[in-house]
């Protein structure tokens, strides 16, 4: 009997960190469907690019920070799962999609803290308490947290919070869905060169350069960095892997 490739969900898969995950998840024979917010065009060239390596890919729209939209997401996506890859299960969701906030709390707003609350906290539990039902048993999630939990930087403080329960909830998915063999671990990337935060860690070289002194290896981290180990983790070589956080830093403020 013909055995059946793996499929990941990526959130956020168009540009930065989720796009070298969904590239990564491809070169390990892993099919990928990969959502966008706004960039449909960068996320359909991330497709192309898989499709090339002769793996299957799809894309669809989602904004994490929109709950009322995660029915007809979960709709949409049953369609891609049927048409494109003919099953009606995954195995693996990478729940990535996040945008930076950089406030001081005395400045924080209750807007933008309930915009970080809905895409990095709220969104993330309800799309996987909706998703879990698309899963099959003996897949696995992984979430997507930040240095700042370590690390406490002035002007993170809402940022770091949400990325902090979902490092929590990561473990409570870990414990209550062993049952279905289906694991659940976290990675704390450092500070990255990507589009996050309108690029500024990308266009400032004095904070690279703060960076590079605060981080054994001496640099910051580009998306390269950090795609392998969530391909990683979405392997058998992982199995033993479960309810972890994984910083992935180079080695910043140890
Ligand atoms: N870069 C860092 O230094 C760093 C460090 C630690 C953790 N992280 C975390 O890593 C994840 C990815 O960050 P990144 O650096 O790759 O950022 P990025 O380059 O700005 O890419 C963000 C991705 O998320 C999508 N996205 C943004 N808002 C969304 C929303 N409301 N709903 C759905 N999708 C949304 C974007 O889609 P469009 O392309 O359609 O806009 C894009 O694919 C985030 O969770 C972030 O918190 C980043």
């Amino acid at each position: 009997m013909e055995q059946k490739n793996k499929i990941a969900l990526v959130t956020g898969g168009s540009r930065g960190l989720g796009k070298d995950m969904a590239l990564r998840l491809a070169e390990k024979g892993i099919d990928v469907i990969l959502t966008y917010n706004n960039q449909v065009q960068d996320a359909q060239a991330v497709v192309a690019q898989i499709q090339q390596t002769g793996q299957k890919a799809a894309t669809l729209k989602l904004n994490t920070g929109d709950l009322k939209s995660f029915g007809s997401f979960v709709t949409q996506l049953q369609d891609v799962l049927h048409k494109t890859f003919d099953t009606t299960y995954f195995d693996y969701l990478v729940n990535n999609a996040g945008i930076g906030g950089y406030t001081p709390i005395a400045d924080v707003s209750e807007d933008m803290f309930d915009e970080l609350l809905n895409i990095h906290f709220k969104g993330v539990y309800f799309l996987t308490q909706k998703l879990l039902l698309l899963m099959n048993d003996g897949g696995g999630i992984i979430n997507v947290s930040s240095g700042l939990t370590r690390i406490s930087v002035p002007g993170s403080s809402v940022y770091a919070s949400m990325k902090g329960a979902i490092e929590i909830f990561t473990r409570y998915l870990a414990k209550e869905l062993g049952a279905r063999s289906i694991r659940a671990n976290i990675i704390a990337p450092g500070a990255i060169m990507t589009d996050f935060g309108g690029g500024h860690l990308r266009n400032d070289e004095q904070l690279q350069q703060f960076i590079s002194n605060v981080t054994a290896l001496g640099r910051p981290g580009v998306a390269e960095d950090i795609g392998g180990v969530v391909a990683f983790l979405c392997t058998e070589d992982a199995r033993w892997v479960n309810g972890q956080r994984i910083e992935i830093s180079g080695g910043m403020q140890l």
